[in-house]
């Protein structure tokens, strides 16, 4: 009996709670009126040049946002959705971005849109779900969405029902994300940082906002929030498995550790003498990055270069060899290495500037987590087609080739040769990421 009292108190009690949440979440309402009255002046654009220069700004934007990432699915119809976005909560589903009137946003206005992105609500008002990453968004100017809109209204309309998403209870009650959005989520706009450079201000713009470089470089907690649009600090990705690395550490993907000439090859051609885009970041710079004016590149950069380095992460368990069985671990993985890898990454892990990366000084080999350097040689790969590589050579997949041990073997060699000096890697490690999602 008693138990059941308690469990209808906490029932009552998580309503209480969810009601207060709501009514105050949708309480934002009234500020979007006021928006409305602006957005109306702004929005009369009598010439015909300056609509045409806004669509094009706006098709730049999207690229920015990498918008066609989610709402485009693999060979299908531009930003008609349908792309299944794993995450722990179950799959969530694209909806239709094209302007048409039954299944798409044709019925939206510029209003309805600047909700989306800054409010996070739908045209009815209901409550998005952060998988829609306008917790960065937030930070879009009026401005910016307005563009954005007014190319989405000009592509092909694509009659196409958005399906729902495939999650589990209870995250597929809607109504319950007011709770999420009470304790994670403020809209808010992007505030210029009085005392640094334009240049500095539009980088934190671009990278916090549009380019959501958060939503990945993040580590996120049993409710899938992060500590917000400003941290990098790295985190796995839960669905997919590929760790994407900490922008704040410098023995992880901090620039202010690369020089100009490494940043500027990886942001150009996803390839640089020591470390390449690969996995879900190959994606980001196929769609996104590679479009990018390098105006905004170099102040994307800028802005990361100035970020107040974290100390160096360590790794999580340390695998502690005797001496003598780790120079036979040494000696295995270097016949492997010399059968398996050497021709393409040289006998000193020198690699060859611009086609194979130098393993040698590699972040990504040397990092405490392990998880992309054992995806990758377990499944091969080619850096992306970009302009400046449009022949980029590959890796081969290596699961079919080596097992466990060996991968570990190979791994913590390259791993600890040339002056590296990075943890060992076991079995059990490896075997974790054996069978994970190919992307
Ligand atoms: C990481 C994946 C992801 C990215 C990137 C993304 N979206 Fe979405 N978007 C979603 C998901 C998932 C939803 C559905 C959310 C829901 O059902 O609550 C959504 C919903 C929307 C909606 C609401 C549609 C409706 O019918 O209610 C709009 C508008 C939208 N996105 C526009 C954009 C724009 C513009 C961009 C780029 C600036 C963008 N999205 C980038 C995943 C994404
Ligand atoms: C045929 C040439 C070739 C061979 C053989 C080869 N690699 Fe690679 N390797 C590449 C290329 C190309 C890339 C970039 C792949 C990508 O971008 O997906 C790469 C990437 C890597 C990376 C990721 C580096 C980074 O900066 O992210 C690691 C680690 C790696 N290789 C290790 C190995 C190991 C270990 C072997 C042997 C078991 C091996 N490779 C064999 C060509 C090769
Ligand atoms: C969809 C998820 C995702 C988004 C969004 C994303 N990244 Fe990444 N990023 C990753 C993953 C995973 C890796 C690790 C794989 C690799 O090394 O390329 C990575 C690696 C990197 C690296 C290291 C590359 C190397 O190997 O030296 C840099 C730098 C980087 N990201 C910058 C950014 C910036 C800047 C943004 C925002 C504009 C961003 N990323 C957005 C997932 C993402």
């Amino acid at each position: 009996m008693d138990k059941v009292i308690r469990y209808l108190v906490s029932g009552l009690a998580v309503l209480i709670v969810g009601l207060i949440c709501y009514v105050y979440q949708t309480g934002y309402r009234i500020e979007d009126e006021n928006a409305q009255d602006h957005s109306q002046m702004r929005n009369v654009l009598t010439n015909s040049n300056l609509a045409g220069e806004q669509i094009r700004r706006g098709e730049y934007l999207t690229r920015v946002g990498n918008c066609a990432a989610c709402h485009t699915a693999r060979g299908a119809a531009l930003y008609a959705g349908g792309k299944l976005i794993p995450s722990p909560f179950g799959n969530f589903i694209s909806p239709n971005i094209t302007p048409d009137m039954q299944t798409g946003i044709g019925r939206w206005t510029a209003d309805d849109f600047w909700r989306a992105l800054h409010f996070g609500k739908a045209r009815d008002g209901s409550l998005l779900y952060p998988a829609f990453p306008y917790p960065n968004y937030t930070l879009v100017s009026r401005t910016d969405s307005d563009a954005m809109f007014a190319y989405l209204r000009s592509i092909p309309a694509v009659n196409q029902v958005s399906l729902p998403h495939q999650l589990a209870f209870p995250y597929n009650q809607r109504p319950l994300l007011a709770i999420w959005r009470t304790l994670y989520f403020k809209p808010h706009s992007f505030a210029v940082v009085a005392g640094q450079s334009s240049t500095w201000n539009r980088g934190a713009y671009l990278v916090n906002g549009l380019g959501h470089c958060s939503a990945c470089h993040s580590s996120r907690n049993m409710l899938g929030a992060n500590a917000g649009t400003q941290d990098l600090d790295g985190g796995e990705m839960p669905s997919i498995a590929w760790y994407a690395p900490s922008l704040l550490r410098l023995n992880e993907a901090h620039l202010a550790n690369q020089t100009d000439l490494e940043v500027a090859q990886l942001f150009r051609r996803a390839i640089a003498e020591k470390g390449v885009m690969s996995g879900p970041m190959a994606e980001v710079f196929a769609d996104s990055l590679q479009h990018l004016k390098t105006d905004d590149i170099d102040a994307m950069t800028l802005y990361l270069k100035s970020l107040a380095p974290k100390p160096d992460s360590v790794p999580a368990y340390k695998t502690e060899y005797s001496p003598q069985v780790f120079s036979t671990v040494m000696t295995q993985g270097e016949v492997l290495y010399k059968k398996h890898c050497a021709d393409c990454h040289g006998h000193a892990g020198e690699g060859i500037a611009g086609i194979y990366p130098a393993l040698k000084e590699n972040h990504s080999v040397l990092m405490p987590n392990v998880a992309n350097p054992i995806r990758i040689i377990l499944t091969g790969g080619f850096p992306p087609v970009s302009k400046e590589n449009p022949r980029p050579y590959g890796m081969p997949p290596f699961a079919p080739v080596l097992d466990d041990n060996e991968v570990a073997l190979v791994l913590t060699y390259i791993r600890h040769r040339w002056g590296n000096q990075a943890s060992a890697v076991t079995a059990a490690e490896v075997n974790r990421y054996r069978n994970a999602p190919v992307n």
